[in-house]
């Protein structure tokens, strides 16, 4: 519930700007009071009048307005809410956020707030995938800015992919999140993921392949619905979330030490593409090239951390999620790991070079439990992170 809240609710100049509507409607009657600001382009896509009807409230949207400078100057509209939503976010606004423009109402409110602030991104997939957004997506983040979404799928310009506004619901829980009112609010959720890094010597290393795209946005998701997570991370390519903490490690050996040190949690999942084997001694000086001579290296066995966490006596977390990446065979030898490991959920998925999925945006999982086998269509990593967390939060809650 939203009871006593108050939102500033800006909506930008996109065609998800109907969506808006329905968003206004979804806040109230979950008890929120919404305070709206049109920008001029989100007035050629909704009308004042709408927007109007449906907060029972002024629209603001002129930064210069003499009337509403003396009824209640920006400033004071910039402090009046909880937590400022944009929705739609434009390309243009988070443009103008990232590098602190300030140039109309709407831009002017988000430089002079100091209440968190929440963005709906929408606009058509190649602007979205554009390093700008991107680099500007990075530095909202940076700046502790909450991201709900964009979805994929089809989108109003005909095209298909990730730039569609999340569903008013969606952006409801973000709200709810974000006033720390989530589902998994009160929850510790520790979530691995990466690869690790196994030194042959000082410049050389083992590793599985891992972007750490999958954990990353399980950690998203679950912060999201409002988790106190602990992301644990081997050097990955993907940046960690905004709004979890952050622990560094390189080895399998190091993972499970943090792992340990952050029990007790209420769920862990297992994301992490682990190196099964490490060098048994590691050189501490750089291997030089010996004439004809190959270095022979010898390999130890790594703990296998979700075994561990799965078996443990004291402290087992409520749920623990590991993942199966399998290239054949994948429920057969998935169903076989989730016994054998001890973990309550896998998570399988063909990593097979075919599917594209190692490195890539989407993935196509199996959910194996003890009552079988569930198939999830394919679909963004971050949409098998949303669909997880919120699998997470019914059992958990
Ligand atoms: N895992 C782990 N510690 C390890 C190896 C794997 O915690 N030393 C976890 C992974 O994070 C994943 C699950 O175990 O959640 C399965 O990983 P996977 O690589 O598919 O399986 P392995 O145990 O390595 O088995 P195999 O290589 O024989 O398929």
């Amino acid at each position: 519930m939203l009871a006593g809240k108050r939102i500033l609710l800006i909506i930008g100049g996109g065609i998800a700007a109907y969506k808006s509507l329905d968003l206004i409607r979804r806040l109230r009657e979950r008890g929120a009071a919404v305070t709206p600001v049109l920008t001029r382009a989100g007035s050629e896509f909704v009308t004042s009048l709408s927007v109007s009807a449906l907060t029972g409230e002024k629209v603001y949207s002129d930064l210069f307005d003499l009337t509403d400078e003396a009824e209640m100057g920006h400033i004071q509209l910039s402090r009046v809410a909880d937590l400022v939503v944009v929705a739609p976010a434009t390309a243009d606004l988070m443009a103008k956020m990232a590098h602190g423009h300030a140039n109309d109402l709407a831009s002017t409110l988000l430089m002079a707030t100091d209440t968190p602030v929440l963005i709906a991104p929408a606009m058509n997939v190649r602007m979205w995938d554009h390093p700008a957004t991107q680099r500007n997506l990075a530095q909202l983040l940076a700046d502790g800015i909450r991201v709900q979404g964009p979805n994929s799928g089809d989108m109003a310009c005909g095209e298909y992919g990730p730039g569609r506004m999340s569903e008013p619901l969606e952006i409801v829980a973000a709200v709810e999140t974000a006033l720390g009112q989530g589902p998994l609010t009160g929850k510790r959720i520790l979530v691995t993921s990466g690869p690790t890094h196994e030194p042959i010597d000082p410049v050389r290393y083992i590793a599985n392949r891992s972007s750490g795209a999958q954990g990353t946005a399980i950690a998203r998701a679950l912060a999201a619905l409002g988790a106190d997570v602990i992301f644990v991370t081997g050097p990955a390519d993907a940046a960690p979330p905004a709004g979890v903490r952050v622990v560094r490690i390189e080895t399998a050996q190091q993972m499970l030490q943090a792992v340990e040190e952050a029990l007790p949690a209420d769920a862990a999942i297992f994301a992490a593409a682990v190196a099964d084997w490490r060098v048994a001694s590691a050189s501490l000086s750089k291997i030089k090239k010996d004439a004809g001579r190959l270095p022979v290296l010898e390999f130890a066995e790594n703990p296998d951390i979700l075994a561990t966490i799965s078996q443990r006596k004291t402290d087992r977390p409520t749920l623990v999620v590991g993942f199966a990446a399998e290239t054949d065979d994948v429920i057969t030898h998935a169903t076989a790991k989730r016994v054998r490991k001890g973990c309550d959920w896998i998570l399988a998925n063909d990593v097979s070079p075919a599917t594209g999925i190692m490195g890539g945006t989407e993935n196509a999982v199996h959910l194996i439990t003890a009552d079988g086998v569930e198939e999830w269509p394919r679909m963004s990593k971050q949409s098998v992170a949303d669909k997880l967390a919120a699998r997470i939060a019914a059992v958990l809650c």
